[in-house]
């Protein structure tokens, strides 16, 4: 049975700080909103959630985020219409997608309630936080961690939920220039791939600093046995298209199921575009890009929204790719951004008014 909040505390902050805010130039996740959201599990139990002015997190040293990684986050965003009217875009997917990982992390499972109820009111709550320049939306952000104490390598007694909201423009400046990589592996069979996990971004950090000082900006991950099959970028999935097929890899244990991704899929589908998804193989991708037919490669994330990938490289070569006129890349954006941002009819009943 579904568990409804009964009373939701709200302190509201004494002053705002969004007459600082240069809402023309956003950078992405970098300022935050005047409230966020604090929910926590004690004695086996989650209390009723606060919104409380943005403040930080006062821990305890043993707390067992710090030693054995329990930590888990999702990522949305609320839109702003023309008419200022607030959206956000299939957050049902983001809630059970939570759950999935911290079934995974061996966290407490979060009432849908909690969830949903308490993101809206936080939103209702920052509405003015929600940029309405073109191009920027608020990020939502939330995410649970261990915060029960001791030493002991076991999961923890204790848990905070958190919602924290950043307005934001792009993910990406400038183009996209990603490196197929070859050494290094994000995610094994079994393992927490598919758990949108803190240490799975962690473990990323290092072969991406490694590309970057290359001039790329993304990792594309590969598989962890032959580093042969493409699975997806650092905060994205990846779309290649050949001649006009759009292809992109199985969800499966070692890639995040993006929610961009299979609407991306459904919107490909309703436009007529033949997709397949499939194991993609390194060699057929260069293969394309020798031979003319790889038309396009692109990342789809909430962050990143669609991205161009402009080139990418493999084995100490760079591959450019074209850029095209009417490309898959700016259709799927144009069908998202329309229905993310209300400026078209929603067939797929995608979008949640605030
Ligand atoms: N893959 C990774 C590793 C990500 O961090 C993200 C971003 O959330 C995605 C894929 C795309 O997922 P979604 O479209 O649900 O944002
Ligand atoms: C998102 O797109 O929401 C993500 O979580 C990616 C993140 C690494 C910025």
């Amino acid at each position: 049975m579904e568990t409804m909040i009964k009373t939701f505390t709200i302190e509201k902050a004494k002053t705002s700080k969004i007459h600082d805010v240069d809402f023309e130039n956003l950078s992405f996740g970098s300022i935050f909103t005047d409230h966020m959201l604090v929910c926590d599990y004690v004695n086996g139990a989650w209390q009723v959630p606060k919104i409380v002015p943005y403040q930080p997190l006062t821990l305890d040293p043993s707390a067992k985020i710090f030693h054995y990684g329990q930590s888990i986050f999702e990522g949305m965003k609320a839109y702003k219409d023309e008419a200022g009217d607030a959206w956000l875009f299939r957050p049902m997917e983001n809630y059970k997608r939570m759950n999935i990982s911290a079934k995974r992390l061996a966290m407490p499972e979060l009432p849908e309630a909690y969830f949903m109820e308490g993101l809206v009111a936080l939103l209702q709550l920052d509405s003015d936080w929600i940029p309405q320049t073109a191009g920027s939306s608020l990020y939502v952000r939330p995410f649970m961690f261990a915060s029960g104490t001791g030493f002991h390598a076991s999961p923890a007694d204790a848990y905070k939920f958190v919602i924290a909201l950043a307005p934001s423009g792009s993910y990406f400046s400038g183009k996209v220039k990603v490196l197929i990589e070859q050494k290094y592996s994000r995610a094994a069979n079994g393992g927490v791939g598919y758990a949108k996990a803190g240490g799975n971004y962690a473990g990323q950090f290092y072969p991406t600093q490694l590309a970057t000082e290359k001039g790329y900006s993304q990792v594309i991950w590969t598989d962890d046995n032959e580093h042969e099959y493409i699975e997806e970028a650092g905060a994205m999935n990846v779309f290649v298209r050949i001649d006009d097929t759009l292809i992109t890899a199985p969800a499966n244990d070692r890639i995040l199921d993006g929610i961009t991704r299979k609407s991306i899929l459904e919107i490909a589908k309703d436009e007529g575009i033949p997709t397949e998804v499939r194991k993609i193989s390194v060699t057929e991708v260069v293969e394309a890009a020798k031979n003319g037919s790889l038309k396009e490669m692109f990342g789809a994330g909430t962050a990143a929204v669609v991205s161009p990938i402009a080139a990418f490289g493999y084995k100490g070569t760079d591959y450019d790719l074209p850029e095209l006129e009417n490309s898959y890349a700016s259709r799927m954006k144009k069908r998202i951004t329309d229905i993310q941002y209300n400026r078209a009819e929603d067939k797929f009943g995608w979008r949640y008014k605030v």
